[in-house]
């Protein structure tokens, strides 16, 4: 936890905001000072939900009255985040939902801004700081697992994807919003991948989408698995739903059961287990009980991050822009990989 609780500034007062924004930051003790939303009723409703002391009428009176160590959380479609970056102060410090832009061109007109205003900014790939995840990363720190040689994120749920309307005017669905996570995940674990392989693929039932399912490869070399599978239209009922984070090591292996997705919205509890390869005896799966999930526990890691380097107590956050714009290239490698297409057969004589 950052040492100073710096006065948070919302920007955005959306389901992601409700839902997970606020809850979590309530959680943590933060300091909310005050929201704008283009719909002023929304930004209105909102806080007198969470208690915000102050609704702002227009972004310049929010930029105007913040404080000098104001932290900006902007949570807006991600087609707004350039000009509302382009009105923040220079070296202000940023929370920006992802997408980082809707693009990967967008998303390099992000990181040339922020570098060109010297804000300090980080992006809200939030599953790198679930708890389950922290777990992990404490038993990868304790050497408990060993050197990792296989990741494995696999979905197969049903998850209604005409809730959020905007998606059928997007030429890209299911990467960009949903995988994304994981491609962002597997980074944090494994550092960047030489290159992606991918196929991302449509569904009959769901023709007014773009593709919904994806097998993506993150290509680590010889001696390293990571793959992610989702199939999001797996409409027969929550028996044989599921939805893991799989991780082997050379000394241990951990499976975590997330349940956000099961019968989405409702979700389904999560469980975490682990395994450690001891000489004197055979492996012995355990499992670990876990406080919190991915909604919204998370939500407060990637603040942390953002105030702890804004504070100088860590050199910049783990989840800056700086080291996001590779998830968003990772994004960018796997459609461009699923439009190419794989290798033809060999002719046979
Ligand atoms: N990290 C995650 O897991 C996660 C989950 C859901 C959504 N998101 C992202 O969060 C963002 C918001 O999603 P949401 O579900 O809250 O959407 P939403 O449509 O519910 O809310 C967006 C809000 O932004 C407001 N807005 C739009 N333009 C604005 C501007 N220029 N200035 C101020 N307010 C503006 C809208 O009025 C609306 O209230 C999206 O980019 C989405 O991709 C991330």
């Amino acid at each position: 936890m950052p040492s100073q609780k710096r006065p948070i500034y919302i920007i955005g007062a959306g389901g992601i905001v409700n839902e997970a924004h606020l809850p979590a930051y309530q959680l943590a003790g933060f300091n909310i000072q005050g929201i704008f939303d283009i719909d002023f009723a929304k930004a209105k409703t909102t806080a007198d939900k969470f208690s915000i002391p102050v609704v702002f009428n227009s972004l310049q009176q929010l930029i105007a009255q913040s404080a000098a160590n104001a932290v900006f959380d902007i949570a807006v479609p991600g087609s707004q985040i350039i000009p509302i970056l382009e009105q923040l102060p220079t070296a202000a410090a940023i929370l920006l939902q992802k997408l980082m832009g809707e693009n990967f061109e967008q998303a390099q007109q992000i990181l040339q801004l922020i570098r060109q205003k010297k804000q300090l900014a980080a992006v809200n790939f939030q599953l790198r700081y679930a708890p389950y995840m922290l777990a992990v990363k404490y038993l990868i720190a304790e050497n408990k697992l060993g050197e990792l040689n296989d990741i494995e994120i696999n979905v197969n749920v049903y998850t209604p994807w005409h809730l959020w309307d905007f998606l059928a005017a997007s030429p890209r669905v299911e990467i960009l919003y949903h995988s994304i996570h994981y491609i962002d995940l597997i980074r944090n674990l494994l550092g960047n991948p030489a290159s992606v392989y991918a196929k991302t693929t449509r569904h009959p039932s769901m023709p007014q989408l773009a593709s919904v399912r994806s097998n993506i490869i993150m290509d680590y070399g010889e001696w390293i698995r990571a793959n992610i599978l989702t199939n999001h239209c797996h409409n027969y009922g929550t028996g044989r739903q599921q939805s893991y984070i799989k991780i082997e090591g050379s000394r241990g292996a951990v499976w975590i059961n997330f349940g956000t997705l099961i019968n989405y919205p409702f979700g389904t509890t999560d469980s975490f287990e682990y395994v450690f390869l001891e000489t004197d005896k055979g492996p012995e799966w355990k499992k670990m009980n876990i406080q919190g999930s991915w909604f919204p526990h998370a939500f407060i890691g990637s603040m942390v991050q953002l105030m702890l380097a804004a504070e100088g107590a860590i050199a910049r956050p783990d989840n800056s822009v700086e080291d996001c714009i590779y998830t968003m290239a990772c994004v960018e490698a796997a459609y461009l990989s699923s439009e190419q297409g794989g290798v033809l057969l060999p002719a046979i004589n």
